[in-house]
């Protein structure tokens, strides 16, 4: 990772205001169900009983997250989100829920990532990202060609980039990024309709009330790239 990339980051760490709740849930169930970095995860290790194995990058407080674990009980989801408030949430609700298969990782993906064994995940999600909307900040956008090219290498054959944002810029820019990458083809024509298994985000939601189309994108890493 060059220096640039180390300094240029897609978020911004603002003094959290934690509840008590997500105080005790940090201190007290991310030693139970937060993943330690560095090493790098092994997801096969984490859940040895999963069929699947799903990365969540930028859950925030992990409303979609939690309710995808549920519905999908064999397949094993590591989140990673850098804020404590958001991590402390869904800590609360992985213990009220009981699920044995979704874990979280407190740092920044882009580094996660990074040491990842090539070919080692079925599916990364990626949902309503910062879209660092005036063009000076551009560069803090996440899904950038380097950073999909590493989620090209860590993804298995087959396996599925999922993205949707309402920032409908955005989504052109990472749909001609990932076009443009030989070692993804899109599943759909080009925007990805009929996705029912993702609920819906406060994210979601605020873009519809603000009148901004949802777009989606599924690509697949190709077999032979
Ligand atoms: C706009 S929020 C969307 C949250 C959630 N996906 C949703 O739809 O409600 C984007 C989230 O991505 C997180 N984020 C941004 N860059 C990240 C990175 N490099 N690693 C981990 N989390 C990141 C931010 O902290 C923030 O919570």
């Amino acid at each position: 990772m060059d220096e640039i990339h180390r300094t240029v980051r897609s978020y911004v760490i603002r003094a959290a205001r934690l509840t008590t709740g997500q105080k005790r849930a940090l201190d007290e169930l991310y030693p139970v169900f937060g993943v330690p970095f560095p090493p790098a995860p092994n997801l096969q290790a984490l859940f040895p009983a999963s069929h699947r194995q799903v990365v969540e990058i930028g859950f925030g407080n992990g409303e979609a997250t939690l309710e995808i674990a549920k519905a999908f009980p064999d397949t094993g989801f590591l989140g990673i989100e850098v804020h404590p408030p958001g991590v402390g949430h869904l800590l609360n609700g992985i213990r009220q829920e009981g699920l044995a298969n979704l874990r979280l990782l407190r740092y920044d993906a882009v580094e996660v990532v990074s040491a990842m064994a090539d070919s080692s995940v079925d599916a990364f999600h990626v949902f309503f990202p910062d879209p660092w909307p005036k063009k000076k900040h551009h560069k803090r956008r996440l899904l950038r060609s380097e950073f999909l090219t590493d989620l090209g290498r860590v993804l298995k054959p087959g396996g599925i980039f999922y993205f949707a944002t309402d920032w409908e810029e955005y989504a052109e820019e990472v749909l001609a990024t990932l076009t443009a990458l030989t070692v993804f083809e899109n599943t759909f024509e080009s925007w990805a309709t009929g996705v029912t298994w993702r609920p819906s985000t406060r994210f979601e939601r605020r873009g519809l009330q603000e009148q901004r189309p949802i777009r989606e994108l599924q690509f697949q890493k190709r077999s032979i790239p």
